[in-house]
């Protein structure tokens, strides 16, 4: 079964080609994280423009470098939702009308349930899986009993991860996106420095704001702090929480594997923490390829294809949910 799969729910624009839910043929993907980066941040309405821009090139590109046409594929699936609603229609529109054109069908994807079956693709996990989705705009610990079964177990009660990555960064003056630019600059830092406060509102829930108030307080209270420190003390104190929600998760269900997704998986520190709580719980880890983590087409396709075995294909009158939410 051969899928193409697209995803604009924010600022990439991607295309995919994925066999049978689990063999990539190609890839693309293309950022918008420059034109976003003059503003501080994602603009919906240039993200949305710049999707229409690049659509169809990426598809081209995915098709071409799958060595695929139309005619090869069984079907066609975009993201329709959660994310900017203006992002979503341009995927879901273009998805649509290819599946018309080639004549097969058209699947919607939960962008959330993508990332959490992104490591099926090119790999085998051990079931239950503890999830941890962390990304600019999701934080959730999710237990996926088998490929296509999602149950969440907690959130962010307030910002997402990156979100919080992002405007510490930002008051920092490191620029945007901001999780690569604290996490490069924590390497040269003191991550005991400073004793920022860890927020444990729930059980399984996260929090993120009272740690970015901290830093803003603790930065002007103490302006000769250095930065490094600074950023090395606020990660350690994210990737803390974090890591101590998953293991309360994998702990819940028994997992056998804990994987981590979303762009914030990119994180050194929470990849090495993660690795480490495995390794100390006898648990399997999958730390999926930066590619696989942040957003791509080929986690579409691949949730895709569980989705048409399980559910058939989506009515072409279905629309976007920028609210969508996960199991
Ligand atoms: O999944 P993603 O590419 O886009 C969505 O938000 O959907 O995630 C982007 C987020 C941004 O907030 C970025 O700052 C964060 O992931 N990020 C990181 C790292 N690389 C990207 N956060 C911490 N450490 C990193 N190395
Ligand atoms: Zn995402």
């Amino acid at each position: 079964m051969l899928i193409l799969g697209i995803e604009t729910s924010c600022d990439e624009t991607a295309a995919a080609v994925v066999a049978d839910g689990r063999v990539v043929h190609s890839s693309v993907v293309s950022s918008q994280v420059d034109l976003h980066a003059r503003y501080g941040g994602v603009v919906p309405e240039e993200a949305s423009r710049a999707h229409v821009d690049l659509i169809v090139p990426v598809v081209r590109d995915a098709l071409a470098a799958a060595g695929v046409t139309l005619a090869d594929l069984d079907a066609v699936a975009a993201c329709h939702g959660p994310g900017l609603a203006g992002a979503l229609l341009v995927g879901v529109s273009a998805a649509k009308a290819l599946a018309l054109a080639a004549d097969v069908p058209y699947v919607g994807v939960n962008h959330l349930e993508a990332h959490c079956g992104a490591g099926w693709l090119d790999h085998d996990l051990a079931t239950p899986l503890a999830v941890l989705l962390v990304s600019g705009g999701h934080t959730l610990l999710v237990e996926v009993a088998a490929r296509g079964e999602h149950r969440v177990l907690g959130s962010t009660v307030d910002d997402a991860a990156g979100e919080a990555f992002d405007k510490v960064a930002r008051f920092l003056g490191l620029g945007y996106p901001g999780g690569p630019a604290i996490d490069r600059l924590a390497a040269d830092g003191d991550r005991t420095a400073i004793a920022f406060p860890r927020a444990m509102p729930g059980e399984l829930d996260a929090s993120f704001s009272g740690l970015k108030t901290a830093v803003v307080q603790y930065v002007r209270a103490h302006p000769e702090a250095p930065v490094a420190d600074v950023a090395a003390s606020f990660q350690e104190a994210v990737v803390d929480q974090l890591v101590d929600k998953l293991a309360r998760a994998a702990d819940a269900v028994g997992a056998a594997t804990l994987v981590l997704g979303g762009g914030v998986a990119a994180n050194s520190r929470l990849r090495e923490r993660t690795a480490a709580l495995a390794a100390a719980t006898g648990r399997e880890v999958f730390l999926p390829p930066l590619a696989l983590c942040t957003d791509n087409a080929a986690m579409i396709a691949a949730a895709a294809a569980v989705r048409l075995v399980a559910d058939g294909p989506t009515p072409l009158d279905a629309g976007v949910d920028p609210n969508l939410g996960l199991g």
